[in-house]
């Protein structure tokens, strides 16, 4: 039995005791050194430590990406092998979509409504980031975006919380696995905790007016899930929540994320989120920002350094040394749940044996044609027909565009080893002529190439047209008052589709973007997002009928940028929204453009027999597949809860399946209800409240009223 000379480097021995041996040891130094994460910015070769490096081995954190495992290993030896405790950095990054095979962007995944594939999507880049010196992801993100001019809804699961919080805990077990302790893992993070999201006016870092009924019911959620998922860490949010930022909101982050919750994990702040604390108005006295911080329960700082501050704080005893004790518990525990003191070291493999693997790419392929949404399929224009289309123009920025499907927050994805729809086509379309021709960039006013673009389409049988948003318009601080396609794409559709032959229309964006002017231009619509490595093939699967599209829209497309928000599970007017009087706008179609949840086929469903026991709250209905071809179906259950002392949304989603069909095959469905978790509302104070009375359930546009009496 090996001997250990202190009992904090005993791996038999609990974790918690292992922290407390480890924490009495500690001087404040070192407590302090334990809450501040650093970044090494571009000088991350550990050759240039003897150049004085700034780097300190006792830090907590380093956010950074050090070029190779072995220059990470390098600094981590400093860490644990000359420092006096040697405990073991933990080293975080943004891998949000994947880190070398670049997975669907987040709101892409949630269209896929495919749980399975976000998680497996986040075990492969846990893998292939661990393999180069990562512990720690800052993701999932769970915010709950309702305006798609903040640049970030791209980085999210979709507006609605249940799904969100569903994508949220796939996603922590894909990154952190059965066992954190085991190398090829990272620890997840939460963020941006809390209600981001809401954002005044779509500006990113903005004030954010959130009622405590709108905090619990919408925003809270998706967290909790992702909480009780295991998840090891979360990120407070840049926002001010009503009043108190969120870095240093003790509700948030200790009463409701500590004391409810009971998370034992640590709470990392933002990029400078302590000392934003000047900006928003709160305090402009470091040592404040550091107590206030602190004293929230926001256990760690990234980059800014107002945490220094720790020990002049004990001295003045305005700060009590037990807080600063907690936090580093809490960080510590983490360090040991993850292995870091075990295996502080990460093996030194040659990336190209980890990364970009052929059962990787396949994945993102896979991912990729499910995530995408078919719009519009006029006289089942799609799946083309290989062996008979003899010529197709291909014209369009996304054409070539390798960048746009890196999407933002790439990571270390490298956009020169993603496949080009130009590059894949033809191995599609064996049989067909390919015409391509560029059309026009994404942004400027140039329509120098349209000449070329439409001589392409009059010599072909059909034209695909694929435009959209291009690389760097979404992503953090990327606010759009205008969220039409930019440039002269529209313009260049106008043209191609005067040709007169069919028009496939291919739609690469990171957020909604507005169609009604692009919508009457061509026969079909695919949206394609911003889809990774896969996103070519992926469409080809699609446009040749290989796949059949299952997306379905995990977040509002307006018409116009005047009606945001919109969002599905919105409130009810005090008047019928359909009645003259009802408040609409007298300028715009009210309904979206395409609703929460929408998507199309190549086959066609039907739903029948919605019935309900309310003896043992079972719903039950059939669904049918009505085509001619096999079709996976997203089966989404609402419910409405039309007569409640506080009033619930028209709708809200309460339980999604997804179920693969046969033509002509039809299944019986069952949703087992839950009082508390589907019929229950949550109130202001984040309670859940039954209140008996009338409900009704909505599936595939099947209604069924009943009445729970008690
Ligand atoms: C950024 C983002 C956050 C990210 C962090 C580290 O400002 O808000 O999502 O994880 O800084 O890059």
């Amino acid at each position: 039995m090996p001997e250990y000379e202190f009992p904090y480097r005993n791996p038999a021995l609990p974790i918690e005791q292992r922290v407390d041996d480890l924490l009495k040891r500690m001087t404040l130094e070192e407590k302090v050194d334990q809450l501040m994460q650093i970044t090494i910015g571009a000088d991350t070769n550990p050759n240039n430590l003897g150049s004085g490096h700034s780097f300190r081995p006792t830090i907590g954190s380093v956010l950074s990406y050090c070029g190779s495992t072995r220059n990470r290993n390098a600094f981590q030896r400093l860490a644990v092998e000359e420092t006096r405790l040697g405990i073991p950095i933990i080293w975080g990054f943004d891998v949000i979509h994947g880190w070398r095979t670049a997975f669907p962007i987040p709101l892409a995944q949630a269209c896929s409504w495919n749980p399975d594939i976000v998680e497996a999507g986040c075990r492969v880049a846990a893998r292939e980031s661990y393999a180069e010196g990562v512990d720690w992801t800052f993701s999932p993100m769970l915010d709950v975006p309702h305006d798609p001019r903040w640049g970030r809804v791209m980085e999210g699961y979709g507006e609605d919380p249940l799904a969100a919080g569903i994508f949220g805990a796939a996603a922590v077990r894909g990154y952190q696995g059965e066992d954190p302790s085991q190398p090829g893992t990272v620890a997840a993070c939460l963020k941006h905790f809390v209600g981001y999201a809401a954002s005044e006016a779509g500006h990113d870092y903005a004030y954010t007016d959130i009622s405590s009924r709108t905090l619990h019911e919408t925003y809270l959620p998706p967290f909790q899930a992702a909480v009780e998922a295991g998840a090891m860490t979360l990120m407070s949010s840049f926002n001010d929540i009503t009043g108190t930022p969120a870095v240093a909101n003790h509700y948030t982050l200790t009463e409701v994320l500590r004391d409810r919750w009971h998370f034992r994990g640590f709470v990392v702040s933002d990029w400078d989120g302590v000392v934003q604390l000047a900006h928003q108005g709160y305090t402009t006295n470091p040592a404040e920002m550091c107590r206030a911080a602190l004293s929230a329960g926001n256990d760690m700082e990234m980059n800014s350094s107002a945490y220094r501050n720790i020990p002049t704080l004990i001295e003045s005893g305005r700060l009590k040394i037990e807080v600063v004790d907690e936090a580093v518990r809490r960080v510590l525990r983490i360090k040991f749940a993850k292995g870091l003191f075990e295996h502080p070291y990460h093996e030194e493999v040659d990336p190209g044996t980890v990364s970009l693997q052929p059962e990787a790419l396949e994945l993102s392929r896979a991912a990729a044609r499910a995530s995408m949404v078919l719009l519009k399929n006029e006289k089942n224009t799609l799946p083309l027909n290989p062996d008979t289309l003899r010529s197709i123009a291909l014209i369009g920025p996304v054409a070539t565009d390798r960048e746009a499907s890196a999407g933002a927050w790439p990571a270390i994805i490298d956009p020169k080893t993603i496949p080009t729809l130009q590059e894949v086509l033809p191995s599609f379309f064996p049989k067909s002529e390919i015409h391509y021709a560029p059309g026009c960039d994404y942004t400027s006013d140039s329509t120098e190439h349209f000449a070329e673009a439409i001589a392409a389409a009059e010599k072909s049988d059909l034209v695909i047209v694929a435009i959209g948003e291009g690389a760097g318009r979404t992503g953090e601080n990327r606010s759009y008052t205008n969220i039409a396609l930019p440039g002269k794409q529209l313009e260049l559709l106008r043209k191609i589709a005067a040709v007169g032959r069919p028009v496939v229309l291919l739609v690469s964006s990171g957020r909604p973007i507005l169609y009604p002017e692009l919508e009457p231009l061509a026969n079909a619509i695919l949206h394609i997002w911003e889809c990774g490595h896969g996103a070519a093939a992926g469409c080809c699967d699609i446009l040749t009928g290989a796949y059949n599209p299952s997306g379905r829209l995990a977040i509002t497309f307006p018409r116009s940028v005047g009606q945001i928000p919109i969002y599905y599970n919105h409130h009810p007017r005090a008047r019928d929204e359909k009645a003259e009087w009802g408040g609409r706008y007298f300028d715009l179609d009210d309904s979206p453009m395409y609703p929460f949840g929408y998507g199309l086929s190549y086959t066609s469903y039907e739903y029948s027999d919605l019935e309900i026991s309310v003896e043992d709250l079972t719903a039950q209905v059939t669904l049918r597949n009505t085509g001619k071809r096999a079709g996976r179906e997203t089966v989404f259950w609402y419910l409405s809860d039309p007569e409640a002392k506080l009033t619930q949304p028209l709708r809200r989603l309460i339980a999604f399946e997804q179920v693969d069909l046969a033509p002509g095959e039809e299944r019986r469905l069952t949703l087992q209800l839950d009082r508390m978790h589907d019929l229950a509302y949550i109130d202001p104070t984040g309670k859940k409240v039954f209140e008996p009375g009338r409900f009704i359930l909505s599936v595939g546009g099947e209604k069924a009223e009943f009445v729970v009496a008690e």
